[in-house]
């Protein structure tokens, strides 16, 4: 093998740059070209593909976003969309993929492995929520950013004695607002291993109100869950606090990725290289009890999330 290409595929997430640089550097040390193809899987059906040598990837690694862009193409589900794309890697020569994303991603990268272009795919997501890793490039940073904003949150919301309803992201995934729940000291703490019982949530804040005596309140909700302007309301309707609610939206995919991310990633990119020089391909990179690890994309997606009920229990008795 001697031309690679690398790709950013569905949502950004801070770590993505330090990826693409590891990839792009450890490539180069090794003997291969490496090519940055832009904007995902579009970038590779419309032939955005160019070489990137050592200098190109310089002073990324404290940068979020991605500097390849990145997108969800959803037409790459099919065969002939995907012919496009191996004709033009034909093209530049290129046989093997590094494909940072998430299990969308993922499924790209095995279809493509499929048709003759080893594939190596690298968690990027700031979700959480690719089971056969214990971590995904982003997550951390995500999840300084949510604390950082809910400590901001209740400062004010200690001042007002208000109930302040934070709604963060995660897809399906309840990661980011269980362990930012834990490390911010949510009064509450809601994902879909909980489940929503809007009654149940307002007595317990009745009950932190007037058995416990607290001034203000943090209830932390993992994104498609429930609408939390509307429990904002309930809240101030039915409890002594007065609701306020703040959906944190897209400013948790942003930011200069955490020590933690940057290593993780410079590992993974370093990792994903070695794999491909090995002929793999169909494989996806991950951190496992700190190990890193390769596993075949087939088996990574049919794994079940692991249950956080330990982290939850972990909070029931502290709060
Ligand atoms: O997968 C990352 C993520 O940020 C999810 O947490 C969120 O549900 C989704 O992407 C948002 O997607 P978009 O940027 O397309 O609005």
């Amino acid at each position: 093998m001697k031309k690679i290409g690398v790709l950013t595929s569905g949502g950004d997430a801070p770590g993505m740059n330090a990826v693409i640089r590891a990839v792009v550097r450890s490539g180069i040390s090794a003997g291969l070209e490496v090519f940055g193809i832009f904007d995902g899987y579009e970038g590779l059906v419309n032939d955005k593909i160019r070489l990137l040598n050592k200098g190109d990837v310089s002073d990324i690694i404290i940068k979020g976003g991605t500097i390849l862009g990145s997108a969800r193409l959803e037409e790459f589900k099919l065969v002939e969309v995907r012919e496009k794309a191996v004709e033009n890697l034909a093209r530049h020569g290129i046989e093997g993929l590094v494909v940072i994303g998430g299990d969308g991603s993922y499924r790209g990268a095995l279809a493509l492995t499929e048709m003759g272009i080893n594939c190596i795919g690298i968690p990027g997501t700031i979700d959480n929520d690719i089971d056969s890793t214990d971590y995904t490039i982003g997550f951390d940073t995500a999840l300084n950013t949510i604390i950082e904003n809910v400590d901001k949150l209740r400062d004010t919301s200690s001042s007002h004695h208000r109930c302040s309803v934070i709604e963060v992201m995660g897809n399906r995934c309840g990661d980011l607002a269980i362990y930012a729940g834990i490390t911010t000291g949510a009064e509450i703490i809601i994902t879909k291993e909980t489940g929503y019982d809007e009654e149940e949530v307002l007595d317990r804040l009745r009950y932190f109100e007037e058995k416990k005596q607290k001034r203000h309140s943090i209830v932390l909700v993992s994104e498609k869950i429930t609408d939390v302007h509307l429990l904002a309301r309930k809240i101030s309707l039915h409890t002594g606090f007065s609701g306020r609610a703040t959906i944190l939206g897209h400013i948790q995919r942003g930011g200069s990725p955490t020590a933690r991310d940057r290593i993780l990633a410079t590992q993974f990119g370093d990792k994903a290289v070695r794999a491909l020089l090995n002929g793999e391909g169909g494989r996806c990179v991950g951190i496992v009890n700190e190990e890193i690890i390769t596993i075949d994309i087939t088996e990574a997606l049919q794994l079940t999330k692991k249950s956080r009920k330990p982290l939850f229990e972990l909070h029931d008795r502290l709060v």
